[in-house]
């Protein structure tokens, strides 16, 4: 398979095979339909693809507590890809989501050089003052800096010892010359993914994680590791019910049952294995096929449907016996929206986005020398009509300014039909952006205050 495609979140070039980054890293597709209250950005399938999102919608429509976790690079200035990502934490949270937010101080200082004392002067001023202004709920939003947590870097230091140089190559394609801080800071950012479902962090509840495709690396990077560290495997059976495996590793083979020279401890698997039948039995199951030998138990009367609530039981005992218990994190992804040179968005090349600190004479200079997709002349522009599909203008509208879908449709009929010129699309697209600055800025003073209580 030699035309796979890679995904590196620190490449500057980006595939937009959408459909084949589904098929290739096996994520499933989203349909909004199946959304409570979709956001624009469902609607228009820009947020296309997920993992798990279902635990998360499950976890919502029982009542109980799911959370949202994102970070920020304190070393550039927020851009509107980066608000896109704030517009999707506080979807969730609008559905009920704590929402976590982690400064990534220590990755920033290590990788571009920055003091943590910039890192965090930047990551106020360019990035929390804007979170206030998007609304983020101030009851409900933690922010925290990674230098300041120092749990994050010890659980990327426990479960790195799930992984090794091999997988980190094969998943982020790293080789011989690759600064270790590149290696290190995946596994800090697994620790800001998993932590807060530690019991002084929230507690056991599922996590989501809105990202752009380009970090899908570190999801499954933190998937796998997440689940080889769990004691106990849940499958379904092949003809039904659910199957509960114990995983045998070095810091828990005394408490499952295995003695120092490698033999079966009968009584120490035996009453494990009761501990397990009496957790299930408190909320309903019965009847077990019990195999200790193997480290294998079966509840045959178990269906799919009560997947999550065993393996909350199941997690739950992990913790008491010792272990983190840890749950995959879902995630969902996003398209991106073109650069406006028609390169990838960059904080590094200030003319390929639009930043959030842009005074209106900048964002206009920007959206009037924009890529178009409109043609060369008028007369062929009103014969044959422009493509909205590559014109920035138009997909700006679409990913950030334009909330109304029926307008939208609008602008891209008229644009396809050559009704609208590319200038025009442009202007109407200069005022909208001028329109949601005005009001953003307006916010953002308004909402200063919140900064503080985001950080207590
Ligand atoms: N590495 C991310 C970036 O470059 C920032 C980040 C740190 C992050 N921790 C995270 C993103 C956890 C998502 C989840 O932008």
């Amino acid at each position: 398979m030699g035309d796979n495609i890679r995904i590196d979140p620190w490449s500057s070039s980006q595939s937009t095979d959408y459909q084949r980054i589904i098929d290739q890293f096996g994520l499933e597709s989203i349909d909004s339909r199946s959304l409570p209250n979709p956001s624009m950005l469902h609607r228009r399938n820009i947020v296309f693809a997920h993992r798990d999102l279902d635990v998360i919608l499950r976890a919502k429509s029982k009542g109980n507590s799911f959370g949202v976790l994102t970070g920020l690079m304190p070393s550039g200035k927020m851009h509107l890809g980066h608000k896109m990502v704030i517009d999707q934490v506080r979807w969730f949270q609008e559905l009920g989501a704590d929402v976590t937010i982690a400064v990534a101080d220590l990755e920033a200082h290590a990788t571009r050089g920055l003091s943590l004392e910039d890192c965090r002067k930047n990551a106020l001023e360019e990035y929390v003052s804007n979170y206030a202004a998007m609304g983020l709920d101030p009851e409900k939003t933690k922010i925290y800096f990674q230098s300041k947590r120092p749990i994050v870097q010890r659980i990327g230091f426990t479960l790195g010892k799930k992984t090794n140089l091999s997988e980190m190559e094969a998943i982020y394609g790293f080789n011989g010359e690759t600064n270790l801080a590149h290696v290190q800071a995946p596994l800090v950012q697994v620790g800001d993914i998993v932590h807060p479902m530690l019991d002084e962090y929230g507690g056991l509840r599922p996590i989501v994680v809105p990202v752009g495709v380009d970090q899908d690396p570190h999801i499954r990077l933190t998937r796998g590791l997440t689940s080889k560290s769990n004691w106990f495997n849940l499958k379904e059976g092949k003809n039904g019910g659910l199957n509960i495996s114990l995983s045998i590793q070095d810091e828990n083979s005394l408490a499952m049952g295995v003695s120092e020279n490698g033999r079966l401890n009968r009584e120490v698997r035996d009453q494990l294995f009761s501990e397990i039948s009496n957790n299930l039995t408190e909320v309903g199951y019965a009847d077990f096929v019990k195999n200790p030998k193997h480290g294998t138990f079966g509840i045959p009367s178990a269906t799919i449907s009560d997947y999550d609530e065993v393996k909350f039981i199941l997690l739950n005992l992990e913790r008491k016996m010792g272990g983190l218990g840890l749950l995959q994190p879902a995630s969902t992804y996003h398209k991106f929206a073109v650069g406006m040179t028609g390169d990838k968005m960059s904080s590094s090349k200030p003319n390929t986005t639009i930043f959030l600190t842009d005074d209106l004479k900048t964002i206009e200079k920007k959206i009037k020398s924009a890529f178009s997709g409109g043609k060369s002349t008028i007369e062929e522009h009103r014969l044959h009509g422009g493509n909205p599909d590559i014109d920035v203008a138009y997909q700006y509208m679409m990913y950030f300014f334009e909330e109304d879908d029926a307008r939208l449709r609008e602008l891209n009929e008229g644009y396809r039909a050559g009704k609208i010129l590319a200038g025009e699309m442009k202007q109407i697209c200069i005022e909208r952006a001028n329109e949601w600055m005005n009001e953003h800025q307006e916010l953002k003073q308004q909402n200063a205050h919140l900064v503080d209580a985001y950080l207590s």
